[in-house]
């Protein structure tokens, strides 16, 4: 991902019902480069208006990898798009070191509970009423590298 697909990002994340974090703080997790990996699945813009088809923003601490969003276009899903984005996400970032993926998803997320089970996720734990807007339980997911 570069800084010149950060608006097609912000509106992928619009039309995904996931918290908003906007231009700015993706702006700067791009700058937190080789901490954070950041990819963009590209489309051939030839056939669309847009470039872009999905994307995933990760961030690594000490030797693990925190998954913070992943994103696929509505037209898109269903294409194994999320799940390679996720696979790629968690290869670089076994390069670089990480020993563990961890992350948070909606406890009513059937959809990216799937994704992330598909790639080898187990749920380990629950936070209660850890969402809002609408306030849901989070369940923790986690992955050895
Ligand atoms: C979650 C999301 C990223 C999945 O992307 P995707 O490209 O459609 O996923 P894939 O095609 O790679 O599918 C991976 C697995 O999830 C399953 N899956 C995908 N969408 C599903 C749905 N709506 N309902 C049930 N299962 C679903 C697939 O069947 C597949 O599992 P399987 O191989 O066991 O059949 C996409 O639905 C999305 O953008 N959702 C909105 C944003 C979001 O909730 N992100 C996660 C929290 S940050």
């Amino acid at each position: 991902m570069v800084e010149h697909d950060l608006l097609e990002v912000c509106a992928i994340e619009q039309m995904s019902d996931l918290s908003t974090w906007g231009w700015d703080a993706y702006h700067r997790e791009l700058q937190a480069m080789p901490e954070s990996i950041m990819l963009a699945a590209r489309v051939d813009s030839t056939f669309h208006e847009y470039q872009i088809a999905g994307f995933i923003v990760t961030r690594i601490v000490a030797d693990e990898v925190h998954i913070n969003n992943v994103a696929v276009r509505p037209e898109f899903r269903g294409q194994h798009i999320g799940s390679e984005l996720l696979r790629h996400a968690l290869h670089q970032a076994q390069q670089r070191g990480a020993t563990v993926a961890r992350l948070e998803v909606r406890a009513g997320n059937q959809a990216a509970q799937r994704l992330y089970r598909h790639c080898g996720f187990e749920v380990d734990g629950r936070r209660k009423k850890y969402y809002r807007e609408p306030t849901e339980d989070a369940l923790l997911m986690s992955l050895v590298l």
